[in-house]
């Protein structure tokens, strides 16, 4: 039932590919999406002036994505909370204007679950994102948008995150389209750079070795911080999640302007830093942030894309990305992630599958 791999996990990371491509196909239509929908017409989807998006965990970390996409591309304000707190914070919704975006893979997380309660009830259109057909989240919101992941066994989410993920690109491109905010022409390039982008995980995928030599590295570390700008920001913080969730290395994610606002009075040799730095804007800014951490002792394990001398010459710890739109690099930068904690928890002995003290659904508040 694990197709050979000793773990769900590795089996699951192997799948996003596959998981990828079933997800985004069925959705393209001469080369542009097309969710068909009814609920969720053409006029429907242009009428929303803000859109919240709301999960928990990993879930939420594909939302933070998301939220980048959909600003990027659509430019209206888009809002990320984790369930349990926007379900006790009163927010304020306006059932003309707004959208409410559910993401869950399992489509049973109770809070996320009561979040799209208090939307609905409020009369606002709650749009799911769900992986687990005719499960609770898929069955109560307004339209439903399924991932096609397949089963995730393995209690550290991986090619859910990934689908999520791409459909929130696809959702971004859509919405761009309809509300006119990109060309006929923009929405066939973003569509067909999106769908080259299981083949270059597949590439990524061949890092694994170099991903096992870094962890061998780190492995006996006692904290590890993540730092990134921009996306490179909401993935580090799902890397420090997976890294933390499954091989209890306390770790934390920083966004890399911040740590001179007090994070950086904890760099030490004792502080191994992930660096992810994708973003050609941000470059220069995140190649200031690793030195100001090296002169402090740190040991830097970068994450960029091929290419990138400047960036190559900080540190002998180096994971290079193929090259593709800055724009979808979350996709890619996630596998190393993944496979990094992946092979810490295992060297460290770990449970992988059913880490202490965590379930694959959580069903309790
Ligand atoms: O099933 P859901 O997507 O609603 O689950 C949300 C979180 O519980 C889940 O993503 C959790 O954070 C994972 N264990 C992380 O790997």
């Amino acid at each position: 039932e694990k197709g050979g791999y000793p773990h769900f996990m590795l089996k699951e990371i192997h799948e996003q590919p596959k998981a990828l491509v079933n997800t985004l196909s069925p959705r393209m239509v001469d080369g542009i999406p097309d969710f068909g929908i009814k609920a969720l017409s053409d006029d429907i989807l242009k009428s929303f002036k803000r859109i919240y998006i709301v999960a928990c965990g990993t879930a939420m970390h594909a939302g933070m994505v998301g939220k980048a996409a959909i600003e990027h591309l659509v430019r209206i304000p888009v809002e990320v909370d984790v369930a349990s707190e926007f379900r006790y914070r009163n927010p304020i919704l306006s059932k003309e204007d707004d959208l409410v975006i559910i993401i869950s893979q399992s489509g049973e997380t109770a809070d996320t679950l009561a979040a799209l309660r208090l939307a609905k009830d409020q009369g606002v259109h709650t749009l799911a994102i769900v992986n687990v057909v005719g499960s609770s989240i898929a069955r109560e919101a307004n339209s439903v948008l399924y991932t096609w992941a397949g089963p995730e066994i393995a209690v550290a989410s991986t090619k859910a995150y990934s689908v999520q993920v791409a459909m929130m690109y696809l959702f971004a491109i859509q919405l761009a389209h309809v509300k006119e905010m990109i060309s006929v022409d923009q929405t066939k390039i973003l569509c067909a750079e999106l769908m080259e982008i299981p083949q270059l995980v597949e590439r990524v995928l061949e890092t694994a070795d170099n991903c096992q030599f870094y962890a061998s590295k780190f492995q006996n570390a006692h904290d590890i911080f993540f730092i990134g700008r921009g996306l490179d920001y909401a993935l580090s913080l799902e890397g420090s999640l997976k890294l933390k969730e499954i091989s209890y290395i306390h770790s934390d994610a920083h966004p890399a302007g911040e740590l001179k606002h007090g994070t950086i009075s904890l760099i030490t040799e004792e502080m191994p830093v992930i660096a992810v730095a994708t973003q050609t804007a941000l470059m220069e800014k995140m190649v200031s942030n690793i030195k100001e951490v090296i002169t402090r002792g740190a040991k830097v394990l970068l994450l960029c894309k091929t290419g990138q001398d400047e960036m190559d010459q900080l540190t002998d710890y180096v994971i290079e990305l193929p090259k593709c739109n800055d724009f979808f690099t979350p996709l890619l930068a996630v596998v190393p992630l993944q496979l990094f904690a992946y092979y810490t928890a295992v060297l460290r002995g770990c449970d992988v599958d059913k880490p202490r003290n965590l379930a694959k659904s959580v069903t309790v508040e």
